[in-house]
């Protein structure tokens, strides 16, 4: 498998942590410090669906195929006002696709584990070109009265389309069940015969475990990924992190002792867009450039669940 198009598209709005500032107890300083972020970008005007509508048709532009050609749709979504129809039901009549399409949820490292599948289906013979395209809307399950979430999460969609080929190398997928580390509950409707209605809670995050675990889980699948394949660290060109947190791409870094160039960040400016950092990334730097034939990439998320997800491209 390869990827053989990208696109991607972010909310127009723009929100500094100064303006953060204004409603919450937190300073432009403690946030850039604590995590690299200087700004976000958050759904205002538009909708979810509109801009992962953009992502999409601009990776099937780039891919030079026409919308009839894409033969299966892999949606990454941790949670949208739908929760039923699909996320993909939804983006399937509004790409203009026809193919048929799931929906799945590996918190942020949902981009990585939609390759896996991707890749699986093109070698079974089940498709030959696939969409991923991972929507995210964090941002509204932040309590946006508190400080410990609200700071870190954005909005964004990024999208690829894959097709047959050979730079797709090896995934190694990790799950540890530990809900309490990251969770959103939604309620759902009471029912006349529960005993008692079960509430919805805003996403909850210990964050000092989270960011413990991010570093060390992520690190290890990298490393049983490169053992594998019987390579070291300094044979990557770039390692594209989850765009979580700026310490955690630094905590894993330093871990791998290779220098900053290989670790492309846009959090920055992006805030943590969940499943979609990656794909938005990938995007951004095909655009500028920074990617070449046989560049080694390794891609690498974790997330609420506990989940992590590494996989090696060859581009
Ligand atoms: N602004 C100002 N002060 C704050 C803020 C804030 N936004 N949040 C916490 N503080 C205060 C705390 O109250 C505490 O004060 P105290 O010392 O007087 O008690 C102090 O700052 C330190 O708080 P900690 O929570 O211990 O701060 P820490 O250094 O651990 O940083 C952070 C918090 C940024 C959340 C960190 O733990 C982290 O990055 N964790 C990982 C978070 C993450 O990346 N989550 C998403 C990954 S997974 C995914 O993407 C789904």
């Amino acid at each position: 498998m390869k990827i053989i198009g990208t696109g991607s598209a972010l909310p127009t709005l723009s929100v500094t942590n100064n303006q953060l500032a204004t409603f919450l107890d937190t300073s432009d300083e403690w946030i850039t410090e604590r995590t690299g972020i200087k700004a976000r970008r958050l759904l205002s005007t538009e909708s979810l669906y509109d801009i992962a509508e953009t992502a999409a048709k601009k990776a099937i532009e780039a891919s030079g195929l026409s919308p009839e050609q894409i033969d299966f749709l892999i949606c990454s979504n941790v949670a949208n006002r739908h929760v039923t129809p699909g996320i993909s039901c939804i983006m399937q009549n509004r790409i203009g696709i026809k193919c048929a399409g799931l929906d799945i949820n590996v918190a942020c490292a949902g981009f990585v584990n939609a390759m896996m599948l991707a890749d699986s289906m093109i070698k079974a013979g089940n498709a030959r070109y696939i969409m991923i395209l991972c929507a995210e809307e964090p941002s509204k399950y932040c309590n946006w009265h508190e400080r410990d979430c609200s700071i870190l999460f954005a909005d964004g969609a990024g999208a690829v389309i894959v097709g047959p080929g050979d730079s797709f190398k090896d995934v190694q997928l990790t799950m540890i069940s530990n809900r309490d580390v990251l969770y959103y509950e939604r309620p759902l409707e009471s029912t006349p015969f529960e005993k008692e209605h079960e509430h919805g809670q805003p996403l909850v995050m210990k964050g000092r475990e989270l960011f413990r675990q991010a570093v060390s889980e992520s690190s290890k699948d990298i490393m049983k990924l490169l053992s594998r394949q019987g390579l070291t660290p300094s044979d990557i060109d770039y390692y594209l992190i989850h765009q979580a947190n700026k310490r955690i791409v630094d905590g894993i870094r330093s871990l791998l002792k290779e220098p900053e160039e290989k670790f492309p960040t846009n959090i920055e400016y992006y805030g943590n867009t969940s499943s979609a950092s990656i794909p938005i990334l990938l995007d951004e730097m095909l655009a500028q450039g920074r990617i070449h034939d046989g560049d080694k990439i390794v891609m690498s998320a974790f997330g609420a669940g506990f989940v992590s997800a590494a996989c090696l491209l060859e581009w």
